[in-house]
């Protein structure tokens, strides 16, 4: 591997090597992203790990094709579905495979990043210096770039962990307008995206469980997004969720993975047991003796904001107003018509700098607490879990919300 200054791009050797090393198994790619779409970010992450991370080595041509083998065998995760069976969303391998794969995805994308980055820096410095020759990080280095492959194994392995972890516990205290003091204390357990999938740890699912039991709530809510696969597949780790005992009940509302599987289907396996869906529907919530502590509204994924001011319309207005809505965008449609809304969807953003992105994609909501301009509160859930397509959190644990509710005085007054 000895370095040589000006390799040969264009020779007759280097178009096979193209077509062979890329061109064939970028088709194969193209029909992985038939099937998901999400596939397509591998399109130019493989543009840029051949043509600025293996082609410019200066190395021999055979170990340059072994990169390339290499570098299509670590992205496998882009047909592992076709591979293995299953789908994106609920692949069928192994939770200890599905890892490795995930990290192996996770430093591929980061590599072609900082190969980008790399080049950037390079251009600016032959700027500086005024000097085309000049360079600050090599790209016909095997050393440099293999030096920047560590750099991205690193936060990737990191941030898988992260993925697969137990979800933390927040505990937050809302002031509910219009609460009866005599429910003051009231605790809400909220879970988000649980995304139940074939990789899911049933020993994990069953301790957060057990975590949320052990916390007594008198209400438990999920806002949607709760599995990933058919009742055959993943109904007995996800009838655990029916395990949660909540005093007055559990309700959901849908995400857009509830639009994925047979929603009806599901909708019912949940109802047997004691999981109800509010589609775009309210319900008083109401003590043992029948006194009403608020209403709750589910909106359905796809309300529009008419759909959502009317599902508002059905609730008591002289009690306190929650509502779950899936997406936190929704949120902004029903300000000053509930007291809270419960969200999730956004995962927390992920990743610093995609959370960004995720907000600006919800309306700017991406995590924690909002208050917005009309008196609404908006908690969005970083989520308890992931779904198999993005299984990486950095600076982004899962989360169990515990919520309990004050009195607040009523608005206006
Ligand atoms: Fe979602």
């Amino acid at each position: 591997m000895s370095a040589s200054p000006n390799p040969r791009f264009l020779s007759p050797a280097s178009l096979i090597f193209v077509i062979v090393f890329f061109a064939v198994p970028a088709a194969a790619l193209w029909q992985a992203t038939l099937q998901f779409r999400t596939n397509l970010v591998l399109v130019p992450v493989y543009a840029v790990l051949f043509f600025r991370g293996i082609l410019p080595l200066a190395s021999g041509w055979l170990f340059k094709a072994f990169l390339c083998v290499l570098a299509w065998a670590l992205g496998a995760r882009a047909w592992i579905h076709v591979i293995a069976g299953g789908t994106l969303l609920n692949c069928l391998v192994p939770r200890e495979a599905y890892f490795v794969i995930s990290v192996c995805f996770a430093a591929l994308l980061g590599l072609a990043l900082l190969l980008v980055l790399r080049d950037g820096l390079n251009l600016l410095w032959k700027l500086v210096r005024l000097k085309l020759k000049a360079i600050l990080w090599p790209a016909n280095s095997f050393w440099a770039t293999l030096a920047l492959a560590f750099a991205a194994t690193i936060p990737a392995l990191l941030g898988t962990a992260n993925g697969f972890a137990d979800p933390q516990y927040t505990e937050v205290s809302v002031r509910l307008p219009g609460l009866d003091p005599k429910f003051d204390g009231f605790k809400i357990a909220f879970l988000s995206d649980t995304h139940i999938n074939q990789i899911s740890d049933y020993s994990q699912v069953a301790a957060y469980v057990d975590e949320v039991n052990l916390w007594k709530p008198d209400l438990a809510v999920f806002t949607g997004d709760l599995q990933d696969g058919t009742p055959d597949e993943v109904g007995r780790t996800v009838a655990l969720l029916g395990k949660i005992e909540a005093r007055l009940g559990a309700y959901a509302c849908q995400g857009n993975h509830e639009l994925y599987w047979n929603y009806p289907q599901w909708r019912s396996f949940y109802g047997q047991r004691g999981i109800t869906f509010l589609d775009d529907a309210a319900v008083t919530i109401k003590d043992e003796a029948g006194a009403p502590v608020l209403t709750l509204t589910g909106l359905e994924d796809l309300a529009t904001p008419e759909q959502a001011r009317a599902t508002l319309a059905k609730r008591d207005p002289a009690l306190p107003s929650v509502t779950l809505a899936h997406r936190p965008g929704h949120a902004a449609d029903i300000d000053g018509l509930t007291d809270l809304v419960l969200s999730g969807h956004t995962h927390g953003g992920l990743i610093p700098g995609v959370a960004q992105l995720v907000a600006a994609a919800n309306q700017g909501f991406v995590a924690g607490r909002y208050d917005l301009p009309r008196g609404t509160a908006l908690l969005v859930s970083r989520g308890v879990s992931m779904w198999m397509g993005v299984p990486l959190r950095l600076l982004d644990p899962s989360e169990i919300i515990f919520i309990t509710l004050h009195p607040a005085p009523p608005k206006g007054k």
